[in-house]
């Protein structure tokens, strides 16, 4: 299977998941793209989604699926994202596609954050994927300077304004033991808004595209 099929597979895996007649949270990446699709198809049975990015909110609309702020709704049930990285533990990281801090802001709101991935985004340790963080500008220095002192290599995304209008520097060279403790030390970083660590909230289940089919796994 390729790679686009694992995710396709994944996707589709993911809508058993959902609760039906509920607002239905929804990440951003290729993955995600992917579960948008298989959601299109079954959109009548929900009232519509809360989006993580500019560009998910375009790709749903586009389907004509209804979509909330956040501040609309009461409840989101149910989580749907990729990972650019997930370990044993359900922590992840995230921010590829530059949509962490309001990927993180629905994961923080949702009861359930279901991971979509395919087989190659789990490891052992997290680290090798550079890690994202979003800074606003004015601090883009500090923040440089003081990812540096933590041991990474910190390097600025050319050309890239995230949906909230800050920038993202992607910090490379990490081997993360400690990722809560990791994500709770950048975010004290004055001018970070948050980092693609989602250790303290990690996912509850992460659907695992395999060449041996969907494996699903949790914590523990
Ligand atoms: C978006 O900012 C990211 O957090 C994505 O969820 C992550 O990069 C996974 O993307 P793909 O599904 O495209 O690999």
């Amino acid at each position: 299977m390729t790679q686009d099929q694992l995710k396709q597979a994944v996707g589709r895996a993911a809508i058993a998941h959902l609760v039906e007649g509920e607002i239905v949270g929804v990440g951003t990446g290729s993955t995600a793209n992917c579960f948008i699709d298989e959601l299109a198809a079954r959109k009548d049975r929900f009232p519509g989604a809360v989006a993580s990015s500019e560009a998910t909110r375009r790709r749903l609309e586009g389907h004509g699926i209804t979509v909330y702020d956040l501040d609309e709704v009461d409840r989101i049930p149910v989580y749907v994202d990729g990972a650019d990285e997930i370990n044993a533990a359900m922590q992840m990281i995230k921010g590829g596609g530059g949509a962490l801090t309001r990927e993180k802001i629905v994961a923080a709101v949702a009861g359930k954050f279901i991971c979509i991935a395919d087989a190659a985004k789990l490891v052992p340790v997290l680290g090798r994927f550079p890690l994202p963080v979003e800074v606003v500008p004015m601090a883009l220095g500090h923040v440089r300077r003081e990812l540096a002192a933590i041991g990474g290599s910190p390097v600025l995304r050319e050309g890239f304004v995230t949906d909230n209008g800050n920038l993202i520097i992607d910090v490379g060279g990490l081997e993360i033991l400690d990722p809560a403790g990791l994500e709770t030390r950048i975010n004290q970083i004055v001018g970070v808004v948050t980092n693609g660590l989602f250790a303290r909230r990690p996912a509850d289940v992460c659907l695992l595209g395999t060449a041996a089919g969907v494996l699903t796994l949790t914590a523990g």
